[in-house]
């Protein structure tokens, strides 16, 4: 591995005093070499943050702020590459820093994730992964090792640790406790922290990690060409996947022993497609019927991506996933898929999705690029005692829930064989009915929001916590918190789903989300939409 050019051991320790000073040339006298103050000033009481022009990943400025200072540096990194980072120092700080992630390929610095930290009372930073992009342009790949590994670990790497030196100079007292929070990129970025530099991070909140990039990847452009060309006589148009998902709620939401349009148990489904196969030609629909070509389409989407020789792949969709069919519209696939092979893998923009065959998943894992996947043996964020907690959407669009189980259980063959429970310092929940880290398609209204990475913003832009439940139970980074300081282990966390997600004074329902293997059953007694009339139950 390339090492980062910033060296943490020449930093804890050698910060000089600021004292709350926020100014650039006071900043720039703490920093070590090869890193540079883009800007430092304040931002008094319920300002805004001015978000810089040209941060194309996050480009949106975070309002109604407490008093803090606000700071962006750059630091050289490997080939001639720089990354840059931001910061939020907050005037009440809880003594605490937390780094927040990004997503998809975006290069930029999540000032609004840093926004619903800062809130809480920790010195927040983002990285801008070492690039400035939208979430699907990965151009910046294209023969650029060093941006690639800037991306894959170096960048959040690098910013945590002289992040840390900034927070523990502005305020003249070490860190206590360090926090990450992340989800999709944001979760691999959390769980290739533990992996790595198990010294960065006390707790890690790692939402729907994209850990493993090197299949995810090209299993983005096979289940897409399952579906293509939209010419084929096996292609699902938009408009039928609303009838298919309608029956798949038809079918698995009774099954998991509640009726009430959220599907609970997708894996214990026994899902029947044939009910929606076209009877005779003369009372055929062809908008709320699917042919047997288009079943054996259903058929692919649902199962594991198995390669030559019974090689595994990539997990299937969950049952619900066809909801939001975003990798199913169009007549081409997402550029995700596709612009990973182009850039990541030096195909070139030439090179079309057409192409694909299970070649491109060997070779992506030949290249691994920027080492961006996350490894299973995480024995060493264990041994210094750090603490992970992920979750999944059930009706994640994007990464497939079963790949957070597959992770779990490939941890878990790694370190129990080394002597370590898994289970002491590494847990997962699933969502049911969530999507893609945040929200729910609105015929399910399932609860959805616990504060995790993305979420303050997908339900307005100065949220703070779980807005009237505003404690460990509700608010899964603080769960992580107090795991971490006061040694009190999760066993759920209660989501919350708000009327429309915008009245955030107003619950139209909460549940519990069971710690894995646990499963919520209703108790059989009273508001199924009361959390309390609900407990997590082993199944074996
Ligand atoms: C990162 O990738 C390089 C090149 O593939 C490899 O040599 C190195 O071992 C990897 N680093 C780690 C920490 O796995
Ligand atoms: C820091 O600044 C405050 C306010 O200006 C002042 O009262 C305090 O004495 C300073 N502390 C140190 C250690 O310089
Ligand atoms: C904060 O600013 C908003 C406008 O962004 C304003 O409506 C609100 O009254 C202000 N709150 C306080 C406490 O000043
Ligand atoms: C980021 O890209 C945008 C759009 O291409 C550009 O306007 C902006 O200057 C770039 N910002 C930086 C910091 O390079
Ligand atoms: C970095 O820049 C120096 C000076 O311009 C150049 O000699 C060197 O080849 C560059 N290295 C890489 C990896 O691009
Ligand atoms: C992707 O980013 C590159 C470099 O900034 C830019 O030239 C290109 O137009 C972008 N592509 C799209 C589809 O936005
Ligand atoms: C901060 O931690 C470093 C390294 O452990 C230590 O050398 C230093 O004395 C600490 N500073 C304070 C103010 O506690
Ligand atoms: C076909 O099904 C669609 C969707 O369910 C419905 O809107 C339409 O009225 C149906 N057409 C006929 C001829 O039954
Ligand atoms: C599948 O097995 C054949 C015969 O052993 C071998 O030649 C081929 O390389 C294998 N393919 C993969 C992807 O492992
Ligand atoms: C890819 O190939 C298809 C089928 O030959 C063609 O229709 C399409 O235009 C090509 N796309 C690109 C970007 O070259
Ligand atoms: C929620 O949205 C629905 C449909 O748009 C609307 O009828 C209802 O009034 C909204 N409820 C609230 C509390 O805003």
């Amino acid at each position: 591995m390339r090492q980062s050019l910033i060296s943490s051991a020449a930093l804890i320790g050698a910060a000089q005093a600021l004292n709350y000073t926020c100014t650039p040339s006071a900043i720039q006298a703490v920093l070590p070499k090869g890193a540079n103050v883009n800007f430092a000033h304040p931002v008094a009481t319920n300002g805004t943050f001015e978000t810089p022009n040209g941060d194309t990943g996050y480009p949106n400025s975070p309002p109604n702020l407490p008093a803090l200072c606000a700071a962006s540096i750059q630091v050289k990194s490997v080939d001639n590459t720089t990354f840059g980072f931001g910061i939020f120092l907050p005037e009440e700080w809880n003594g605490r820093f937390l780094a927040v992630g990004n997503g998809g390929f975006a290069g930029g610095i999540n000032y609004l994730d840093m926004a619903a930290g800062v809130r809480y009372g920790f010195a927040a930073i983002s990285t801008d992964t070492g690039h400035n992009s939208t979430n699907s342009n990965g151009t910046w790949a294209y023969n650029q090792p060093g941006n690639v590994e800037n991306w894959g670990h170096l960048a959040m790497h690098g910013s945590v640790v002289v992040g840390k030196e900034i927070t523990a100079a502005y305020y003249e007292q070490n860190v206590t406790y360090s926090y990450y929070s992340g989800c999709s990129t944001g979760g691999r970025q959390g769980l290739k922290e533990a992996e790595y530099y198990p010294e960065d991070f006390d707790g890690i909140v790692a939402g729907a990690p994209a850990w493993w990039t090197s299949h995810l990847q090209p299993w983005t452009l096979r289940i897409a060409l399952y579906n293509l060309p939209t010419t084929a006589d096996y292609h699902i148009p938009a408009a039928l996947f609303s009838t298919l998902n309608a029956e798949v709620i038809k079918q698995c939401d009774p099954q998991d022993g509640v009726v009430d349009n959220i599907i609970s148990d997708p894996q214990g489904c026994n899902f029947q497609p044939t009910t929606l196969l076209c009877g005779s030609s003369s009372t055929a629909n062809a908008s709320s019927c699917l042919t047997g070509p288009q079943l054996d389409t259903v058929y692919n989407i649902f199962s594991d991506y198995v390669g030559e020789n019974n090689t595994f792949i990539f997990p299937s969709f969950y049952l619900g996933s066809e909801g939001q069919p975003i990798f199913f519209s169009g007549n081409a696939p997402n550029a995700l898929g596709t612009g990973y092979v182009q850039y990541f893998l030096g195909k070139g923009p030439q090179w079309n999705f057409t192409d694909y065959n299970d070649d491109i998943v060997a070779l992506s894992d030949a290249i691994n690029p920027g080492n961006a996947t996350v490894g299973f043996d995480l024995s060493r964020f264990h041994a210094k005692g750090g603490k992970i907690m992920s979750y999944h959407g059930m009706a994640d669009p994007l990464i497939p829930t079963g790949s957070t189980p597959y992770f779990y259980d490939h941890v878990t063959r790694t370190l129990k064989p080394q002597g370590i429970n898994v289970d002491e310092f590494f847990k997962y929940f699933l969502v049911p009915g969530m999507g893609h880290c945040s929200g729910t398609q609105t015929s399910m209204n399932a609860p959805w929001y616990f504060a995790g990475g993305n979420q303050q913003v997908a339900l307005a832009n100065d949220i703070y916590s779980v807005p009237g439940f505003e404690d460990e139970e509700h608010d899964v980074l603080k769960a992580m918190m107090a795991w971490v300081e006061e040694g009190r282990v999760p066993e759920y966390i209660i989501a919350t789903k708000y009327i429309n997600d915008t009245t955030h004074d107003k619950v139209l329902r909460q549940r519990p989300l069971c710690i894995y293997p646990k499963q919520a059953k209703y108790t059989g007694e009273g508001d199924v939409d009361d959390a309390a009339k609900w407990e997590c139950k082993a199944l074996y």
